[in-house]
């Protein structure tokens, strides 16, 4: 019988400030898999879109979802049933419709006990909006990762520039504080910084420093 509980680690914040590529980053150095419960609310927002299910039938209709996180060689995958649609939930409308399924409370309860599975059998690195005030609330660590909202635009726009289509910068400047706005207002789980939780602020920082300012902090809290 395995005596040792695994180390969860809870990383918060808004939209935008690098907490996926940060948590990728610090997960690699720290031998943790790296979950992004960001990728689950976005394929419920693509379950939900895609069969038109209305509000109020979305506790009974999600049951049927079947929706799961598969990790191959430490890399996560989302599944909708045996449909991988870890690319399709990359789209700004889907972002934009997983803000708003977010806040319904029978899609928060409905991916509740998906993500604490996986924090009980491995050690983790989980990423969102609610993991360290919600999910784990007895995390080990928890981070609140942020940056300016025009510093978050401008990272977003430096991404998108080379593809087709690329918003401008200020259509992704007001998308982002409208998001910041919906996630932060909710009744259920808004985005909020844990009383215990560590605020990390990367608007003067890069990748790298971020990451290691994390890395940091997990080593002095968990030795
Ligand atoms: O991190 P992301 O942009 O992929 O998340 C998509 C949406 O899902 C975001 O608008 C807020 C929501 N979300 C949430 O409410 N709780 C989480 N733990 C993760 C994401």
């Amino acid at each position: 019988m395995k005596k040792n509980k695994n180390i969860n680690i809870a990383i918060d914040g808004p939209a935008g400030a690098g907490k996926s590529t940060i948590a990728k980053m610090v997960s690699k150095e720290l031998g943790y898999i790296y979950v992004d419960t960001g990728a689950l609310y976005r394929a419920a927002a693509l379950y939900i879109t895609e069969n038109g299910i209305a509000d109020e039938d979305i506790a009974e209709e999600l049951e049927k979802a079947d929706i799961s996180l598969r990790f191959v060689e430490g890399v996560q995958c989302v599944y909708v049933g045996d449909k991988d649609v870890s690319g399709l939930i990359r789209t700004p409308e889907i972002s934009m419709a997983a803000s708003r399924t977010s806040a319904i409370p029978a899609v928060r309860a409905y991916l509740f006990e998906t993500q604490k599975k996986i924090a009980r059998e491995n050690n983790v690195i989980m990423d969102g909006r609610d993991i360290g005030t919600v999910v784990l609330p007895d995390a080990d660590v928890k981070i609140f990762l942020t940056a300016s909202a025009e510093e978050r635009a401008n990272r977003r726009y430096k991404e998108l520039l080379e593809k087709p289509d690329c918003p401008t910068y200020e259509e992704i400047l007001s998308d982002i504080i409208k998001r910041d706005y919906q996630d932060m207002h909710r009744e259920t789980s808004p985005l909020k910084q844990a009383e215990d939780a560590i605020l990390v602020d990367t608007t003067e920082l890069n990748l790298e420093q971020s990451a290691q300012a994390i890395v940091d902090i997990i080593r002095e809290k968990t030795s």
